[in-house]
């Protein structure tokens, strides 16, 4: 091949099916190679031509290496050479050699050398591509569209390196501390986690489903009754929900299930690994354990049960200082049984201008607040439209309530539990942002422990699972769940980090009884229970260990450890917030007959 190519390097025909093998990558040549004959291969990143010389800078998932192409190369070669265009993939065939003295670029692996081409081979040509590989960030549209070519850019080649390596981290420590992988069905029957679930039609049973799985709950629940003991995954997730930033609707668990152990078992035991993450990622040593903190304070602290901990700003109940006023507002609220709380940002009054502060009601008025009190802390007395409504008394109130000092600002929201504790952990994370109170490049880990077993959904009136039905409630709340079920709190753990859920777990019901009881209050007959979950009931009857476990958000994790705010970018090929892959077009449609086979009636659509 190598010898064909030698004689021929002119033919089209020829060039367009030769190999010429590499010898190096473009990220390693270094002066210590100087003098050797190399091939590099790659796509061409940016070419020069200064007429009497031609450069082309050479680039492939490891570097990038400057190319020279110089007059004694041969006319030929040259007039080849000044065709090259971005991203043309090429090989060149030269020889490494020094860069002129003070052409080096310290920045770059190979920034020491150049390689003189004697040889080139066009693999393929290619059009200009829509964006720029090393550019301010692209269109998000057109990089999902051309998601082959946006992967190329070395940024988000970075993420998938670092993907990798979480990966193999976590097989390395799962297998080390005695977990087995065990793989679990894609087609297979609903797991409820909440979600909708994506649905696959049987050709051979007319008008019955399968069900993608929402996590392997079920299956790994099984796994432990099989006697498996300790089990982990790097599962495929698939649920049919609204996508958000931190959302997909097929995503990647770290998931695990373990025998014999209560809710502190496991979390210790996830925080070796956790430590062992941050070490990797972060180069930070955790001081282990991690807190562990109560369901209830932390939504009555930060109105958030996935807090950001990296800065304080907690919130205050300040219902007792709004009654010494008389402004219309609270006292509704009052009447209304509804909430008055508030917040304090450091700074916010002298960095907050008239106009910031209506963005901020606007912000959270799509929240469902009906308003915002902005009090800004002056020296020795308070301004804001309403800052009229709050005597002296009042005023000294809440500055020692907060801690309040002078260009303070000085937040509060009445109304429902629900809607002060969205719009009041909303503002308290825009804030901290904005006024820059913390490090963005910092890390807080923390357990979040007890939540309520049961979640009250007004629209369909009835209890849903705050977790997932399988859920063990506190031995001390069992006495509970017949008398008061709403205040039944849960074996349950959340992994918070920085402000997003990074994982959430439960020991389970191994014991029938009480998980039947469950399913009764989440409005399951015995009937349902038994047609839905039998499997379960049926295995929890035949040995089943106490058992518990976690999943932990893989590509989330990947996110926060590359620095990223959005999931996309920390998925090869991933869906738009509507649910479609721009480039490949699915969701597509399928033919008449295909629907036929399966059962399905066509719709308009299809
Ligand atoms: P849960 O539903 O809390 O628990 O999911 C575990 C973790 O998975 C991540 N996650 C997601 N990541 C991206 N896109 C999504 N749509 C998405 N949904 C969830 C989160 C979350 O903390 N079977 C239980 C685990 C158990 O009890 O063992 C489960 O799936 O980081
Ligand atoms: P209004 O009486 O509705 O014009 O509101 C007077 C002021 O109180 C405005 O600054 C509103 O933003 C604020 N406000 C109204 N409702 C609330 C509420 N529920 N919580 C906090 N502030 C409110």
């Amino acid at each position: 091949m190598i010898d064909r190519w030698n004689k021929a390097g002119s033919s089209v025909a020829d060039s367009r099916i030769m190999l010429y093998k590499r010898t190096q990558t473009c990220g390693e040549l270094t002066a210590e190679h100087v003098g050797r004959d190399v091939v590099l291969n790659g796509w061409v990143d940016a070419w020069r031509d200064f007429g009497g010389l031609v450069f082309i800078d050479l680039r492939d998932r490891y570097g990038v290496t400057q190319v020279v192409f110089e007059p004694e190369a041969g006319a030929e070669l040259q007039a080849r050479a000044r065709e090259l265009r971005n991203e043309y993939v090429i090989g060149v065939k030269g020889t490494v050699a020094p860069r002129l003295p003070g052409k080096e670029n310290p920045r770059l692996v190979t920034g020491a050398i150049e390689v003189r081409a004697r040889e080139l081979v066009v693999y393929n040509a290619s059009p200009t591509p829509p964006f720029e590989m090393h550019g301010p960030e692209p269109n998000e549209e057109l990089r999902l569209t051309y998601r082959y070519l946006d992967l190329r850019r070395p940024a988000l080649q970075h993420v998938f390196i670092v993907r990798h390596r979480l990966a193999q981290l976590m097989r390395r420590m799962m297998t080390d501390m005695g977990f087995l992988e065990v793989e679990t069905p894609i087609l297979g029957r609903s797991t409820p986690e909440g979600a909708r679930d994506f649905l696959v039609p049987s050709r051979v049973h007319a008008g019955h489903f399968y069900a993608l799985p929402q996590s392997p709950q079920l299956y790994k629940q099984l796994l432990m009754v099989s006697g498996f003991d300790r089990y982990f995954q790097i599962a495929r997730c698939f649920r049919d929900e609204d996508l958000r930033a931190n959302r997909q609707p097929e995503f990647t668990q770290l998931d695990v299930e373990m025998s014999f152990v209560d809710d502190n078992d496991v979390t210790s035991t996830m925080e070796i690994l956790v430590a062992e993450m941050a070490r990797e990622f972060t180069g930070l040593e955790l001081k282990l354990p991690l807190p562990r903190l109560d369901y209830h304070d932390v939504v009555e602290r930060f109105g958030s049960d996935r807090p950001d901990l990296r800065y304080e700003l907690e919130l205050k109940d300040v219902a007792d200082i709004a009654a010494q006023t008389e402004f219309k507002v609270f006292q509704q609220a009052k009447e209304s049984g509804h909430r008055i709380r508030g917040l304090c940002a450091p700074g916010g009054g002298t960095k907050y201008s008239r106009k910031d502060l209506d963005g901020l009601t606007e912000y959270i008025g799509g929240m469902g607040a009906k308003g915002l009190v902005w009090l800004k802390v002056e020296a020795d007395t308070m301004t804001g439209p309403t800052a009229k409504f709050f005597p002296a008394e009042a005023q000294q109130a809440l500055r020692s309530r907060f801690g309040a000092k002078a260009g303070d600002l000085i937040l509060i929201v009445a109304d429902t539990q629900a809607v002060t504790s969205l719009a009041l952990s909303s503002l308290r994370a825009r804030l901290a942002a904005e006024l820059e109170l913390y490090d963005p490049k910092s890390f807080h880990y923390s357990w979040i422990v007890r939540f309520p077993l049961f979640a009250w959904d007004a629209e369909e009136n009835r209890f849903v699972a705050e977790h997932h039905p399988f859920t063990m409630p506190l031995f001390e709340d069992l006495h509970l769940l017949d008398s008061e079920p709403a205040k039944v709190r849960a074996q349950a753990y959340d992994l918070v980090v920085n402000g997003e859920e990074a994982g959430g777990g439960t020991i389970r019901c191994h014991d029938p009884e009480i998980q039947s009881k469950i399913f009764s209050l989440l409005g399951l007959t015995p009937e349902q229970a038994q047609e839905k979950f039998g499997f379960l009931l049926g295995a929890l009857r035949n040995g089943a260990p106490p058992h518990g476990g976690i999943a932990l958000g893989f590509d989330r994790l990947v996110m926060l450890y590359s620095g990223l705010t959005n999931i996309r970018d920390c998925i090869a090929f991933p869906k738009t917030a509507k649910g479609t892959d721009l480039m490949t077009g699915a969701p597509g449609t399928v033919e008449a007959r295909q629907l036929k086979e399966l059962h399905v009636r066509p719709t308009s659509a299809t």
